[in-house]
């Protein structure tokens, strides 16, 4: 009895270590992320998932192969690509994909030009994506041209493939929402393959206030409370800025260059010139930014 206890305990001990080490490995290759916490957690549960089936197989009871295939759908900026190329990394990590190349797709890549060039071109992509992701965004873009478009032909190919090389990679569709829900429809088939289908919600404006904080964080500056107080003030009032991590960045990009322009005036320069953020170049930086945007 007291073996039996100590060894339901030992168990219980250890199968929570595993967990957190597995765990921690999500957290650490999403920690510049602001937000995303549903990816990270159907990412733990795949994690979870394979650490018990390594563990299973250990008992000699019965393994299962899970396929991992994924629809991302959210508006522009919202981290679809970016998400990708971490969880590529990851999963290598997690020992769920054997090498974790990201392969990026789009159309061109997938359709070719005459009948049979097509299912040619999509296995070759596949092939290269073998052990790691094959990414295909504005998935969409595949069912553009109707019936008769060789597009239907790569989504066959690939559909086929999804379930034939079960495990063996994972394909990630991305898109927007209205498009995604219309190329779905297209064929009944699809929306069952995959099995993880993740929103990627717009970004509050304290989520993006995050981000750009993480983002100059990352790159070794800092802004001063003026400038972070603009900035946000800034954001509130940018239509463009709707929820898109992309503007943040780029934003930040202007600001920086605006930063350097005053920095040139300055006679000796401080390490702490150069980390250093003003409100001004906020200013300077926003002003600029708007103005490139405008001249398109
Ligand atoms: N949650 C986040 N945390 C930090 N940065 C983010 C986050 N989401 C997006 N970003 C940043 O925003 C930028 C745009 O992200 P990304 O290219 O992944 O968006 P996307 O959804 O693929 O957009 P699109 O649909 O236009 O292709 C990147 O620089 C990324 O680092
Ligand atoms: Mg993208």
């Amino acid at each position: 009895m007291n073996g039996q206890v100590k060894y339901i305990i030992s168990q219980k001990h250890s199968s929570h270590r595993i967990e957190s080490e597995e765990w921690m490995k999500v957290e650490d290759a999403f920690e510049n992320f602001v937000g995303l916490d549903h990816i990270k957690d159907t990412l733990k549960s795949i994690a979870a998932w394979s650490v018990i089936n390594r563990k299973r197989e250990e008992f000699g009871l019965k393994t299962e192969r899970q396929s991992h295939h994924m629809l991302f759908y959210g508006n522009p900026g919202t981290g679809k690509t970016t998400a990708a190329r971490v969880m590529a990394n990851l999963l290598k990590e997690l020992k769920i994909l054997e090498k974790g190349q990201l392969i990026e797709a789009e159309r061109a890549d997938l359709v070719g030009e005459y009948i049979g060039h097509t299912a040619l071109k999509t296995r070759e992509l596949i092939k290269k994506a073998e052990g790691g992701i094959l990414f295909i965004d504005e998935a969409y873009s595949l069912s553009r041209g109707g019936d008769k478009d060789f597009g239907r032909e790569a989504i066959d190919t690939l559909v086929k493939h999804m379930e034939d090389m079960n495990g063996r990679f994972i394909c990630v569709l991305a898109g927007y929402k209205r498009e995604m829900n219309g190329f779905l429809r297209m064929n009944t088939g699809l929306r069952s393959r995959f099995s993880h289908i993740l929103y990627f919600p717009d970004y509050q404006l304290k989520e993006l206030n995050k981000i750009a904080i993480n983002m100059f964080r990352d790159k070794e500056y800092q802004l001063s409370k003026n400038a972070n107080n603009r900035l946000l003030t800034i954001m509130r009032e940018m239509d463009g800025i709707n929820g898109n991590g992309r503007f943040v960045r780029n934003i930040i990009e202007f600001i920086i260059r605006a930063q350097a322009v005053r920095l040139l005036k300055v006679e000796s320069l401080t390490k702490k010139d150069c980390i250093l953020i003003s409100e001004e170049d906020v200013i300077k930086g926003v002003e600029e930014f708007k103005k490139e945007k405008q001249d398109i």
